[in-house]
C-alpha cells in the first residue's frame, strides 16, 4: 500500500509515520505538510534518508497541489492529521482553524473523490462530543456538541468527510481520539508544557480548579488505532479510540512533579480556559470489536518514558521554545 499522510511533521502524524516505515505498514508514505509553527521535520530525522519515504512541503488548503500530488503518487490511502490543533490558539485566532480544518479538509476531499483513492481516514478527536457529564461515556452516535472554535472547526470537518461518503461513495472513515501524549508533542499542551516548565522550576499554570478530566492515549496507541481502523473499518463509520485512563489535570501534574522530584507549589493556579470543557469520556468498544485493538501502554509507563525523552531532548525543546513560542506563550498566560 501507498499512503498520503498530511500533517506529518506534527506530533501525531509524524509519529504514525516513524512506526509506519519502522514496523513496515506500508510500501511507501508521501508526507505533505505545510510546516506551521507546530511542523517539525526534525521529528522524522529517522526516516528522511529512507526511500520509501518523500516529504512534500505544502498547503491542504492548495487544490491543485493536492491535486497534481495524487495524480503522480496515486495512493491508495489518504490519513489525514493536518490541521491546527491547539485549543487556546483557536481561542486567540479561530480564522487558522477554519481555514485549515474546515476548508483544508474539503480541498482534500475533492481531491481525493477526483482521483478514486481507496480509503480517507480523518483523524479527529473527542472534543466533537464536548462536555461529557458523570457518569457517561460517549459512543460514536453521541450528539455533538463542541465548545471551542477548535472543536466546532473538526465537529464541521468530521461531518463535511462523511457527507462525502452518504453522497459520493468516497471510502471516508472518521476517528476521534481521546488527549495524546508521549515524545515529540509541542510544549503548547499541558502534559509536555507541564514537563518543560517544570524541568527548568517555572511556574506551571494550571487552568481553574485543575479538576477537568481527560482521557489519556500514548501517542503510538492511537496510531496503532488509526491503523486497525483503516485496514478494518468499514467506510462511511466512526470509531472512537480512547486511552482508558481518565485523570484530572491536577492528579496528572502531580505525578509529572513526583517523577522529577519537585515540589507541588510549581502549581499555580490561573484564569480559566472561556467555554473550557469539564470531562471528556468515551467508549472504544466499537473498534476493539471489529480488530482486537487495545491500549497497550499504561499511563504510568508512557509517563515515565515521555518525561525521559524530554529529559534527554533538551535541544530540542529549547529550539522550539524559541521565536514564535515565547509570543503565544505571553499572549496566552500574561495576566491570567
Ligand atoms: P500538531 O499541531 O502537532 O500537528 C499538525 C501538523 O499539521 C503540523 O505538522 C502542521 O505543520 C500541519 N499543518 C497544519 N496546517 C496545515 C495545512 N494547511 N496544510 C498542511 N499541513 C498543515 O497536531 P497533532 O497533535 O499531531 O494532531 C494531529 C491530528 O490529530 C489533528 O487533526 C488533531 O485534531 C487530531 N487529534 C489530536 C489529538 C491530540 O491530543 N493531540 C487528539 C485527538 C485528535
Ligand atoms: O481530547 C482530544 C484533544 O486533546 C485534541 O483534539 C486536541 O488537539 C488536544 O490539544 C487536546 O485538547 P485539550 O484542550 O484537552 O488539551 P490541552 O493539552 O490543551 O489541555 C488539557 C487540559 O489541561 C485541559 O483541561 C486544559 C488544561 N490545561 C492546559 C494547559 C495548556 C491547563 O490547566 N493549563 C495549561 O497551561
Amino acid at each position: 500500500m501507498k499512503w498520503l499522510v498530511t500533517g506529518g511533521a506534527g506530533f501525531i502524524g509524524s509519529a504514525f509515520i516513524r512506526l509506519a516505515l519502522r514496523e513496515g505498514w506500508a510500501a511507501r508514505v508521501v508526507n505533505l505538510d505545510k510546516l506551521t509553527y507546530a511542523g517539525n521535520l526534525e521529528n522524522l530525522a529517522e526516516v528522511q534518508e529512507d526511500a520509501r519515504y518523500r516529504f512534500v512541503h505544502g498547503d491542504i488548503c492548495d487544490t491543485a497541489l493536492v491535486a497534481r500530488l495524487l495524480e503522480e503518487e496515486r495512493p491508495e490511502a489518504i490519513v489525514h492529521f493536518a490541521a491546527e490543533s491547539h485549543v487556546d490558539r483557536s481561542i486567540l485566532g479561530p480564522a487558522a482553524f477554519v481555514e485549515t480544518n474546515v476548508r483544508g479538509t474539503f480541498s482534500l476531499l475533492e481531491a481525493a473523490r477526483a482521483a478514486g483513492v481507496e480509503r480517507f481516514v480523518h483523524v479527529s478527536t473527542d472534543e466533537v462530543y464536548g462536555s461529557i457529564e458523570e457518569p457517561h461515556e460517549a459512543d460514536e452516535t453521541w450528539p455533538l456538541r463542541p465548545s471551542s472554535p477548535y472543536s466546532a472547526s473538526k465537529a464541521g470537518s468530521d461531518l463535511l468527510a462523511l457527507s462525502y461518503f452518504a453522497t459520493f461513495r468516497l471510502p471516508v472513515i472518521v476517528t476521534r481520539a481521546s488527549n495524546n501524549y508521549g515524545p515529540y508533542q509541542f510544549p503548547e499542551k499541558l502534559i509536555p508544557l507541564m514537563i518543560s516548565n517544570a524541568l527548568e522550576d517555572k511556574p506551571l499554570p494550571i487552568y481553574g480548579d485543575g479538576m477537568q478530566v481527560r482521557d489519556w492515549l500514548y501517542v503510538e496507541d492511537h496510531c496503532r488505532a488509526i491503523r486497525a481502523a483503516l485496514e478494518k473499518g468499514e467506510p462511511g463509520e466512526i470509531y472512537n479510540i480512547g486511552g482508558s485512563r481518565a485523570l484530572p489535570n491536577r492528579r496528572v501534574v502531580e505525578m509529572i512533579l513526583d517523577i522529577l522530584g519537585k515540589p507541588y507549589s510549581l502549581m499555580q493556579a490561573v484564569k480559566d480556559r472561556p467555554g473550557h470543557d469539564r470531562r471528556y469520556a468515551i467508549t472504544t468498544e466499537k473498534l476493539e470489536k471489529i480488530s482486537g485493538w487495545r491500549p497497550a501502554v499504561p499511563f504510568e509507563e508512557g509517563l515515565e518514558r515521555t518525561i525521559r525523552w524530554y529529559q534527554e531532548n533538551a535541544g530540542w525543546v529549547a529550539r522550539v521554545k524559541s521565536g514564535e513560542y515565547l509570543r503565544y506563550y505571553e499572549q496566552n498566560y500574561a495576566g491570567r
